[in-house]
């Protein structure tokens, strides 16, 4: 069996440097550049990949050690290995970035102004490497080496110091830019900086031993993932790898404890912060304890009487998904009024011959999809969706209703477009249409997507009222109920009119209640008098 050792690489001519993790173990099988050991300095963490693969046989250093190039660091039995010589680590000879290097200002810093650029220094010639934190803002003061921003590549991150001590002026990069060696990261106006060139004219030095390195040894590209640079950022401490997991895992560092020296963040803490979390969310548990939703205990309901199981439908299901979703996310007002609708009715009734030879049954539902693209047009605060971003509302200049549709598999809510834009009896026919097509079954994903607004109507059922429950992304959703004679008063006498009760329940986060009330107003006087919505 062919050993092989792995020493420490080139690293940039650092002595002494401590090892602060060892993360492999004997008996570990590892591949070609997995990290084995963590090396830090004051300035920089570097993972040292394995320049052999195969199972570890022998670890050669401890935490706490102090190593420098040519240490030896594990041995390791090559996988299938027969005559291969034994190969040492690879010489890295292009050192990653140095992190404490100064940028090298232009020397043509103004000479009667403390005010002076700062550029991304020597990144070991990596091009295009994306900024993933800025730390420092405009104003901030900072302390010469103090880090302004991290860059990381595939392979490494590097946080890049303040050349001087000063304040911020002005920061010109913002996160997922991408910057190579001169790129400009700011202005800083330097302390006590003497209003000549002097304090710049030793950045330029400073940078000079990296870039005389890199061009005197032509490793090739690939050789700077010998040094892994770990950024400490704020809070965060960790290193590239780990970052890595914890975007692919939505995990904010900065709220996972570090396990590792200095309280470094590891792999494992970020899994350890995940799991409990994904168990947690997996058996309905109250996440972090404390008080979450507690579940339904189940129950033995045969222990009661004859009991059957029935298989919920697809439809069923995802409903109830749906409406436990936006029960939950969704801060809920509901409102209610009557609408008038006797004169509606009576000229809805007048158009019953009309629809009869069309072929068409006119029912109230067409004459409420109209007066609500008016009330939508009229009070566009309702027309919205929040942004999943947090950030924003999304505002939409097009008017698409649902209507929530009672189906032999369950409830469907099929959109009709352009609402505001089409006549009762095509709106009639075409939600005859759609709703056969839902009874049918034959609906597509495409013909429930879009939806601005939602009408529930249980007129022909019965009922005074009900909170129906808004159809997330959308922000708004009215409930119908049966229309009855009432007695109105009309300041002088009681008349009897004709009177649908609705509900209008809506996304509190979205809407306020003034916009509600102008929304309903609006709503309930056009469905009174539908010749408004020629105005
Ligand atoms: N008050 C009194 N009568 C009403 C009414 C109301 N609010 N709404 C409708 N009607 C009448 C209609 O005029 C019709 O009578 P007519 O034949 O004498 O004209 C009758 O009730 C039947 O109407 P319907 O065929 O149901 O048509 P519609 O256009 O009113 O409703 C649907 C169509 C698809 C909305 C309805 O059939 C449906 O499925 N509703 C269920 C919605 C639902 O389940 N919502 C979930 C709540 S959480």
């Amino acid at each position: 069996m062919a050993i092989q050792t792995i020493k420490v690489p080139d690293i940039g001519g650092s002595e002494g440097v401590e090892v602060i993790e060892i993360s492999v173990a004997v008996g570990d099988v590892i591949a070609l550049e997995d990290s084995i050991v963590v090396l830090e300095t004051d300035k920089a963490s570097m993972e040292i990949p394995a320049s052999a693969a195969g199972k570890v046989t022998a670890i050669k250093v401890k935490v706490g050690d102090k190593v420098s190039e040519g240490a030896l660091l594990i041995e390791v039995e090559a996988e299938g290995a027969g005559e291969a010589p034994a190969a040492e680590s690879k010489p890295a000879a292009e050192p990653a970035a140095q992190p404490a290097a100064a940028a090298p200002a232009p020397a043509a810093a103004p000479a009667a102004t403390a005010e002076q650029p700062i550029t991304v220094p020597d990144i070991g010639g990596s091009e295009g490497v994306e900024v993933i934190e800025i730390i420092v803002k405009a104003g901030d003061e900072v302390a010469e080496g103090d880090s302004l921003i991290v860059l990381e590549t595939d392979k490494a991150s590097m946080e890049i110091p303040s050349p001087a001590a000063g304040k911020i002026v002005s920061i010109s990069l913002k996160v997922g830019d991408k910057v190579s060696q001169g790129s400009a990261i700011g202005v800083i106006a330097a302390a006590g900086a003497a209003p000549t060139a002097a304090p710049v004219a030793a950045a330029p030095a400073a940078a000079a031993p990296a870039a005389a390195k890199a061009e005197a040894a032509p490793a090739p590209a690939k050789a700077a993932a010998a040094t892994e640079e770990v950024a400490q950022t704020g809070d965060v401490y960790a290193g590239p790898a780990v970052r890595k997991l914890a975007r692919q895992l939505g995990v904010d560092l900065g709220k996972v404890s570090g396990s590792g020296p200095r309280g470094r963040l590891q792999k494992d803490d970020v899994r350890g912060y995940v799991k409990p979390i994904v168990v947690a969310a997996q058996s309905g548990a109250p996440v972090g304890g404390g008080s979450g939703i507690p579940r339904v205990p189940a129950v033995d309901f045969s222990k009661f009487g004859e009991i059957e199981l029935v298989k919920m439908s697809k439809v069923k299901k995802i409903t109830a998904d749906n409406m436990t979703r936006n029960w939950l996310n969704v801060p809920h007002v509901t409102q209610w009024d009557d609408a008038d609708i006797t004169d509606l009715e009576a000229f809805r009734n007048s158009l019953k011959a009309e629809a009869e030879k069309r072929g068409s049954k006119l029912t109230p539902l067409p004459f409420l999809l109209k007066a609500a693209a008016a009330a939508l047009r009229a009070e566009p605060s309702f027309n919205v969706s929040l942004h999943h971003d947090g950030e924003h509302i999304v505002q939409k200049s097009y008017v698409h209703i649902g209507v929530a549709v009672d189906t032999p598999n369950g409830l469907m809510v099929p959109v009709i477009r352009n609402v505001d834009q089409k006549g009762l009896w095509e709106l009639s026919d075409e939600f005859a249409g759609i709703v056969k097509k839902a009874r049918d079954g034959k609906l597509t994903p495409a013909d429930m997507q879009g939806g601005c607004f939602t009408i529930s109507s249980l007129g022909a059922m019965g009922g005074n009222g009900f909170t129906p429950i808004v159809n997330a992304p959308e922000v708004a959703i009215l409930g119908v109920s049966k229309a009855q004679m009432k007695p109105v008063w009309n300041g002088k006498e009681f008349l009897p009119r004709n009177m649908l009760p609705l509900s209008l329940s809506y996304d509190h986060r979205a809407i306020n209640g003034a916009d509600a009330g102008r929304f309903f107003t609006f709503l309930t006087a056009t469905i009174a008098d539908v010749r408004r919505l020629l105005l």
